[in-house]
C-alpha cells in the first residue's frame, strides 16, 4: 500500500503558537479574529491559538461570550509528563484541558534547547496529554547544521520515531514540521524541501499507525506570513500551518488563514 494512495487529504488546521506572549490587552486580537471567523467568510479550515497558560482562561471566556467555540479551537504550549506533583512552575495537561484547551504543542524546539527536552521526555508528555483527553501537537525538525550536512531526514525521522508512543491517532495527533533555522528568521526550505520532508514524514507515519498515520495531519512551520502561507500550504502532505510572529495579530493570522478560504 503506498502512501500516496492511501491520502484522503484531512482537514487542515491553522495553529497560532503565541510563544512567551500576550497579556489580557492582546485579547482583542481573538476578538477581532473570532468576529471574522464567525462571519461571511468561510475557511475550509480548524484554527487553534495556543497562548500563554496565563490567557487560556480568559480566551475561553471570550470565546463562549462570542458563541464561537466551534470557530476557534485552543491550545496549550506544553504540559509536564506528571499528573499533578511537586513541579514548581509547571502545569499539567489536565489543567490545560480544565482552562478549555483541546490541545497542547509538546516537542517544540525552543523546548527541547531551551529546557533540554529529549524525545524521551516529549513522547511521556504526550502519553499524559493524550490520558487527559488532550491532543498533541508535536513538533520536529533540523538544525541548520543538519540540513546542511544532509542529515535532515534521518533527524526528523528520529524525532518522530522518539516521540510518538503508540495510541497516537488521526484525532489525537498532529506533527509539526519546523525547520529549527526557519523559525522567526524570515527564512522558508523550498517548496520541494518541504514537500520532500513531509512525503517523508507521512510514509512513516503510515508504516507505523496504517490508515491513521495517513489521516494524521502534518503541519509546516516557520516563517509562515500572509506573502508564502498560500504556496507552502499548496505543497502535498502539508495540512496546515503552526505559526509564530504572525498569528499575534488577528490581520495577519487571518492573511494565512486565506490560503484556505471559500
Ligand atoms: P515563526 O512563525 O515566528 O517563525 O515561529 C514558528 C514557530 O515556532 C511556531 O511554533
Amino acid at each position: 500500500m503506498s502512501a500516496q494512495k492511501t491520502i484522503k487529504a484531512p482537514r487542515p488546521l491553522i495553529a497560532g503558537n503565541w510563544k512567551m506572549n500576550g497579556t489580557p490587552a492582546d485579547l482583542k486580537q481573538i476578538r477581532a479574529l473570532i468576529a471574522k471567523l464567525s462571519g461571511k467568510s468561510r475557511y475550509a479550515c480548524d484554527t487553534m491559538i495556543c497562548p500563554p497558560a496565563t490567557l487560556l482562561a480568559p480566551m475561553a471566556e471570550l470565546r463562549a461570550k462570542m458563541k464561537a467555540s466551534r470557530q476557534l479551537a485552543l491550545g496549550g504550549q506544553d504540559c509536564h509528563a506528571n499528573a499533578s506533583g511537586a513541579h514548581t512552575g509547571d502545569i499539567s495537561a489536565d489543567m490545560l484541558k480544565q482552562a478549555k484547551a483541546s490541545a497542547v504543542i509538546l516537542g517544540h524546539s525552543e523546548r527541547r534547547s531551551d529546557h533540554g527536552e529529549t524525545d524521551k521526555i516529549v513522547k511521556a508528555k504526550v502519553e499524559a496529554a493524550l490520558k487527559a483527553g488532550l491532543s498533541a501537537i508535536i513538533c520536529v525538525g533540523e538544525s541548520l547544521k543538519e540540513r546542511k550536512s544532509g542529515d535532515t531526514l534521518k533527524v526528523v525521522g528520529k524525532q518522530l520515531r522518539g516521540s510518538l508512543p503508540d495510541g497516537c491517532t488521526s484525532a489525537n495527533t498532529v506533527i509539526a514540521y519546523e525547520p529549527v533555522w526557519a523559525i522567526g528568521s524570515g527564512l522558508t526550505p523550498t517548496t520541494e524541501q518541504v514537500a520532500q520532508v513531509h512525503l517523508a514524514l507521512r510514509k512513516a507515519l503510515v508504516r507505523r499507525f496504517g490508515d491513521e498515520g495517513s489521516n494524521m495531519r502534518i503541519l509546516y512551520g516557520g516563517s509562515v506570513k500572509p506573502s508564502n502561507a498560500q504556496e507552502l500550504m499548496a505543497v502535498p502532505h502539508v495540512n496546515g500551518a503552526l505559526v509564530g510572529g504572525a498569528s499575534l495579530k488577528a490581520n495577519d493570522f487571518l492573511g494565512i488563514l486565506a490560503a484556505y478560504k471559500q
